[in-house]
């Protein structure tokens, strides 16, 4: 996840590969407030790890469930319900912007609390308390429900009460709008089995429902825990006497389909390639309305395969055809073909999106200013938007994100623009403001979308200079602040040095080193593991072995700076090190990164600090390693390394010509990196002020 300010998306020009969705958040939050209420433990598979799961689990662990996450499959949580019965008479559950949590918990919670006492408050992000939930509450209170305001009237934060031995007034039927928001009706529609016990419960809707789709879910769900729904129409629905929440032992979460939407669109987009762009989770047989985004995408010009569980998607008609359609049904998904609409050949309109106004933020207004901001031209009203896209090329914007999943995923896609004909030489960047509130939904979506695309223009911040100037601190730093990846270049001669001592090959013969280096075992740590390396067995006799650790020595350093002399060594590593250029971008630190490996860097900084500070810095590391050293020899060995690394016929230290020096003798780390990171701000296009 990239918990950072912004994240620059360099242009993308292609796409193949296979993503695997994580579950859906809608099946994800019901299936779990179910398997909360019904009696014995369901085992829920491929739940979403997600902000919005998260405050559900939290919650329902709060109200006495029991919640067991499997060590060996995380994905896989065994929750153990109430069976109907209150154990906590008494919380404060606090939840997040998650309207799957908060809606259908309000419901369960007054229904609750009336028939068997307790008090609830219900309270979540200042977001969450912009979003209406009257239209509920006015459905609940003629029950006999008593609910408390306790903000501003019809909107969270709630509190719920009541006494044991309350009754529900459940002779006429409970009537909801459903012209909002169908979460009012699916929040009654989970909680209402709790009072059907003895008789029929009859909700009557009020209005012409929306998003149908999403109440389909939750009737195909209340199935599975055991409750057979009776819908007349969409008017009418019967919970029958006698329901009771019943587990089905375990329930498979299936992946998320409106998540899938990005995936499809950067395939009708991008997946020009033999390869098509394979999504696994969702597919043929989905019970999520927002599959129905895959029709959308094909009338644009996508060309889809589906099966099981998969969807296969191909770039068919480029540009993509303008599309006019009435989104009712797909609400969220359709916010990607907003997006999509940028890649058309006219305009599009997309109507019936009223309820986009009342989700994470007012969706109409946001997606408007941003598309605007990238230089289409867009018209919205109550519930339609209508997209022109830019007529030449586009602005490089820092894209808003409004604590809006959507909005960032979605405006990811803007990063395409250079397969637009005509923009190949003049795709900008765009920048993801806020990137980590993609974790409501879909948390590593940027490492799922890095991983199936082709980008052009990478860039490239390269850090040179001598040995313990701080470029490896330094370089890590920026990394993790712009969520670029890192090249510690040393590491691989270092590593080419330990590799020719394995093998009982001289540090000095050419040729024998320079074909171990290239063919280097390496592996490197990801994720938890990042800074970790081994080689992977067996190698030259000897097992698999993390070197982390030998790496770092100081002998090995200087085995090094031996085989670092040799052209035939810097030739045979050549190619690995330019691999690491990859999306977002790469921080790359050595001391040939921007004269020789990569040129075309648009930042180089040549780092420096005098030979005695930089003998001190050493002379510290080593000490608090628990090593024992000296530091007028350490001194002496450094200015002997630099002398061999500025002095050998190729690729010496130098600073590139166009480098920024930067004297570090004087500062601490943080300032170094301010240093850095406003050098490359100055860099990009955007205009930030
Ligand atoms: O940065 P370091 O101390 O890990 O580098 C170890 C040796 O590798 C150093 O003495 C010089 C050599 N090196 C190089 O020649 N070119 C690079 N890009 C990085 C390191």
């Amino acid at each position: 996840m990239y918990d950072i300010p912004f994240l620059d998306l360099p242009p993308l020009v292609g796409a193949s590969g296979t993503v695997r969705l994580p579950g859906s958040k809608s099946i994800s939050n019901r299936v779990l407030l179910l398997a909360g209420l019904a009696a014995g433990t369901t085992v829920v598979q491929d739940l979403l790890d997600s902000d919005d799961t998260r405050v559900m689990l939290d919650a329902l662990r709060a109200l006495g469930c029991g919640i067991e996450r499997d060590a060996a499959s995380p994905a896989t949580v065994r929750v153990t319900g109430l069976g109907g019965t209150l154990r906590v008479h008494e919380a404060d559950l606090f939840l997040g912007n998650a309207g799957t949590a908060m809606r259908p918990l309000v419901a369960t919670l007054a229904v609750l609390a009336t028939l068997q006492g307790g008090r609830f408050t219900l309270r979540g992000v200042p977001r969450m308390h912009e979003r209406p939930i009257g239209d509920l509450v006015d459905a609940l209170r003629p029950l006999g429900c008593r609910i408390d305001d306790l903000g501003q009237p019809g909107y969270p934060p709630l509190a719920l009460h009541g006494t044991a031995g309350g009754r529900l007034a459940l002779d006429a039927p409970i009537r909801v709008r459903g012209d909002v928001s169908s979460q009012f009706l699916t929040a009654l529609l989970l909680a209402l089995p709790l009072a059907a016990a003895t008789r029929d419960v009859v909700i009557a809707v009020d209005g012409e429902l929306i998003s149908k789709p999403y109440v389909e879910i939750t009737l195909n769900l209340l199935a599975r825990f055991g409750i057979a729904v009776r819908r007349e129409g969409w008017q009418r629905f019967v919970i029958p006497a006698g329901s009771a929440y019943a587990t089905p032992g375990a329930i498979h979460v299936e992946g998320d389909a409106s998540s899938a939407s990005y995936f499809v669109a950067l395939g009708a987009i991008a997946a020009q390639g033999g390869a098509p762009l394979r999504i696994e989770g969702v597919g043929e047989g989905s019970i999520q309305g927002d599959i129905r985004f895959v029709d959308a995408a094909e009338a644009m010009g996508a060309q889809v395969k589906r099966g099981p569980g998969w969807l296969e998607v191909h770039r068919g008609r480029w540009p993509l055809a303008p599309i006019r359609l009435d989104c009712t049904a797909i609400p969220d998904a359709a916010m990607t073909l907003a997006v999509m609409a940028l890649f058309a050949t006219g305009t599009s309109r997309l109507d019936g999106i009223a309820s986009w106004r009342v989700k994470e933020t007012d969706r109409i207004a946001a997606m408007a200013a941003e598309l605007t901001k990238l230089g289409a031209t867009v018209v919205a009203g109550a519930d339609f938007i209508e997209v022109t896209p830019p007529a030449g090329p586009w602005r490089a914007a820092a894209i808003h994100t409004y604590d809006d999943h959507r909005m960032a995923m979605c405006l990811s896609l803007a990063a395409c623009q250079a397969l637009v004909p005509g923009l190949a030489g003049h795709a900008q960047p765009v920048r993801i403001l806020d990137p980590r509130c993609v974790a409501k939904t879909f948390p590593d979506y940027f490492e799922a979308l890095f991983g199936v695309v082709e980008a052009a223009d990478v860039p490239v911040i390269a850090i040179d200079g001598p040995t313990a100037s701080g470029k490896g601190t330094l370089a890590a730093a920026v990394a993790a602040a712009l969520g670029y990846g890192l090249l510690d270049s040393g590491a691989l001669y270092r590593a080419a040095g330990l590799a020719a001592v394995d093998a009982g090959i001289s540090p000095d013969d050419e040729a024998a080193v320079a074909t171990l280096a290239s063919r280097l075992p390496l592996r490197f740590g990801q994720g938890a593991d990042a800074g970790r390396t081994w080689f992977e067995g067996p190698f030259h006799g000897r097992p698999g072995r993390e070197i982390t650790d030998e790496l770092r020595l100081e002998s090995t350093g200087l085995l090094a700076s031996r085989v670092s002399a040799l052209p035939a060594v810097r030739t045979a590593l050549h190619g690995l090190q330019l691999s690491f250029r990859r999306a977002p971008g790469l921080v790359a630190d050595g001391r040939d990164m921007g004269t020789v490996v990569f040129p075309d860097a648009p930042l180089k900084v040549f780092l420096t600090a005098s030979a005695e500070q930089r003998a001190e810095r050493r002379h510290k590391q080593l000490i608090s390693k628990g090593i024992s050293a000296n530091l007028p020899a350490l001194r002496a060995d450094l200015e002997a390394r630099d002398r061999r690394d500025s002095s050998r016929p190729v690729a010496p230290l130098k600073p590139a010509e166009d480098a920024k020096l930067l004297d570090n003798s004087e500062l601490g780390i943080e300032q170094s990196v301010q240093q850095v990171l406003s050098w490359w701000q100055e860099r990009r296009p955007f205009d930030v002020s």
